[in-house]
């Protein structure tokens, strides 16, 4: 594929949504797609810490988490433009979210609750998901968070089972329609 003209003016591309959105998956291919860095904001706050986001809730807390969670982020924005995967509730701070809105372009991935059900069930590392039923919380933080990831700067509903190079390539079409006005 060749490296769409994409209208965004050195920033970072900020994938936000749920937990098994594909984010991360999806990054990767957009990275690769718009020949840009790809960063997984989760991996840096792990490293960051020296252990696992598991332990990090385990043993710190949640709290502590977050705390680290937007110290890395605003690091990493501040930092070279690239595609930056964030963790499901890092856009539901709103420093966080005003600084995504000052250095990057926000784009929503939009999953229906089956699909983030099936792919949660895939991994066993999500301490969230830990304090009963997965869909169950999801479907609280459905309720609560996509008021505020609404407020993105692009919104995608990939289709079910669909390839994240499929996803990476609709968003990249997102991203060359924005209108002149609406961007950042
Ligand atoms: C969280 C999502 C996780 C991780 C942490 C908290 C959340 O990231 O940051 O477990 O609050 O939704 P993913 O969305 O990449 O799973």
């Amino acid at each position: 594929m060749t490296k769409p003209d994409t209208p965004i003016s050195g920033k970072s591309i900020v994938l936000v949504g749920l937990m098994g959105a594909g984010k991360t998956s999806v990054g990767r291919r957009l990275a690769q797609n718009l020949d840009m860095p790809f960063i997984d904001a989760d991996e840096e706050i792990a490293k960051a810490a020296g252990c696992s986001i598991g332990d990090i809730f385990e043993i710190y807390g949640e709290t502590a988490f977050r705390d680290g969670e937007r110290r890395v982020i605003m690091r990493l924005l501040d930092g070279e433009p690239r595609v930056l995967a964030t963790g499901g509730g890092a856009f539901m701070d709103s420093s966080i979210r005003s600084r995504i809105g000052k250095r990057g372009i926000t784009v929503w991935l939009r999953v229906g609750l089956d699909t983030l059900v099936r792919r949660t069930r895939r991994r066993n590392d999500r301490p969230l998901l830990k304090g009963g039923s997965p869909r169950d919380i999801l479907e609280r933080l459905m309720a609560e968070r996509y008021p505020i990831y609404a407020e993105a700067n692009i919104v995608i509903d990939p289709k079910k089972n669909e390839s994240p190079e499929k996803t990476a390539r609709r968003v990249i079409r997102a991203l060359e329609s924005l209108p002149q006005e609406a961007r950042p």
